[in-house]
């Protein structure tokens, strides 16, 4: 199994340019079913769940060919499998958009019970609640979610929780179904407006994406087209925290400053700077630190709040900075795997049930690490950057999953980083 040499105490500085957004991107695709056409995706990250994702396509015989450039060439007309029950599925939570795209494009969908990172249980009751409300037969049989329904109609669908997944999913679903669906309480993740402008592009009818009223009036036909994913906001807030932590001087290319206002915030609120500014064709962040950083509170919120994508990164930063933080995790119940490994390295943070407790330690050592779930692989490495000494990490499949080249990024902004094993 690969893993990182890291050798800490080197401040970040360079340039970096942020890669397409994973959960845009791992919805965007099973999307292209809807239409039965030729689709190009551009700007897709080059992660290993999104080479998942295509090879779950293939798998039930649409023909796909993702580039390293980015570009994915679908065409979905010849799908001849509702069943996606291959192991594969275990490992991607996103693989429950097949429900949504299978079941509106066949009225049919069979599809593993959804896996991915272990950071609380992840039901996916509202998925279900959406798909019987437009008139599908759903239950879980074995392991295996099964949905059936003779004709979607459009229904009013008020979510108990505004879940990115569940808002997508229904979307995908409704936007073949008869008549007019609305989605009350929806979500508002920059991805959830991508991949409406994605379905619009297809010919479909959403409008409000963005807010939590969502309307959807269903099409009978859907056509092929050309999209380019948003850039994503949790690989550039990666990068700002990475910048900030080490006491660097970072410019991250192609991003959208407004998806970004939180982490900005919250930076600039422990002293870091962060300017914005646009080079003439892409907009970029630019973030700098040159003295120990102030400890801050963090609350995760759904959007335009704090990110809970970012909170273990987050706490990487806050585990040297002077004074206590207290971090609350609002929208997983076990999104705190990283701190053993951080406390392994010398920081001072206890956890009880949602919140962590970050007493700022003068320095962070290097140590032996194991990686337990995607982002707390980023907050591994940021901390490994910022300690003294060696540290190995472990484990590091999770990164690959949701993180293109990140080494190389690393490198490229001066990190003493090397992939082993
Ligand atoms: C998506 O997960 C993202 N994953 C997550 O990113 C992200 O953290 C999360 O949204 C919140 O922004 C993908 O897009 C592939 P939710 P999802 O449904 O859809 C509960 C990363 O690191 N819930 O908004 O699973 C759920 O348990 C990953 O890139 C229900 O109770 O998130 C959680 O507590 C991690 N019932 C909360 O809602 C449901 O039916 C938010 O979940 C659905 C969700």
């Amino acid at each position: 199994m690969s893993y990182y040499i890291i050798n800490g105490g080197h401040r970040l500085e360079g340039a970096v340019s942020v890669g397409g957004a994973k959960n845009a991107a791992l919805a965007i695709i099973p999307a292209a079913i809807l239409c039965g056409e030729p689709c190009v995706i551009e700007n897709l990250p080059y992660i290993d769940d999104v080479r998942v994702m295509t090879e779950l396509l293939s798998q039930i015989g649409a023909k796909t060919e993702f580039s390293s450039n980015g570009v994915l060439c679908i065409d979905p007309s010849g799908i001849n499998n509702v069943c996606v029950t291959f192991d594969m599925v275990n490992s991607l939570r996103a693989s429950y958009y097949l429900l949504g795209a299978l079941l509106g494009r066949y009225g049919h969908a069979e599809v593993s019970f959804p896996g991915g990172c272990p950071i609380g249980q992840r039901p996916i009751d509202q998925h279900i609640k959406g798909f019987k409300a437009l008139g599908a037969e759903v239950e879980i049989e074995n392991g295996i979610v099964k949905a059936k329904a003779d004709k979607l109609v459009g229904s009013e669908i008020y979510l108990d929780i505004a879940s990115v997944g569940a808002t997508i999913n229904i979307m995908l679903a409704a936007a073949r179904a008869d008549g007019i669906t609305i989605i009350n309480n929806a979500a508002k993740e920059p991805y959830i407006v991508d991949v409406a402008n994605f379905l619009n592009m297809m010919g479909a009818s959403v409008k409000g994406a963005g807010t939590d009223i969502i309307r959807i009036n269903g099409r009978k036909q859907l056509h092929g087209c050309n999209y380019a994913i948003i850039p994503d906001q949790m690989e550039a807030g990666t990068f700002m925290i990475a910048a900030a932590a080490t006491g660097g001087d970072v410019i991250i290319n192609n991003v959208i400053p407004a998806h970004l206002d939180a982490i900005s915030a919250k930076l600039m609120e422990t002293g870091a700077t962060v300017r914005e500014g646009n080079d003439g064709r892409d907009f970029y962040v630019r973030v700098s630190s040159s003295r120990r950083l102030r400890s801050v509170n963090i609350k995760t919120l759904p959007y335009p709040g704090f990110p809970t994508d970012l909170q273990q990164p987050m706490m990487a930063l806050l585990s040297t900075a002077e004074g206590t933080s207290l971090v609350m995790e609002t929208m997983f119940e076990e999104r705190f795997n990283h701190v053993n490994g951080l406390n392994r390295m010398g920081a001072n943070i206890s956890v009880s049930s949602r919140t962590a407790l970050v007493q700022g330690v003068k320095r962070l050592m290097g140590a032996q690490l194991q990686v337990t779930d995607l982002r707390a692989g980023a907050a591994l490495v940021i901390a490994a950057m910022m300690a003294d000494g060696k540290s190995k990490v472990e484990n590091i499949h999770y990164i690959d999953r949701g993180y293109e080249h990140f080494e190389h990024k690393l490198c490229g902004l001066g990190a003493d980083i090397v992939r082993l094993g």
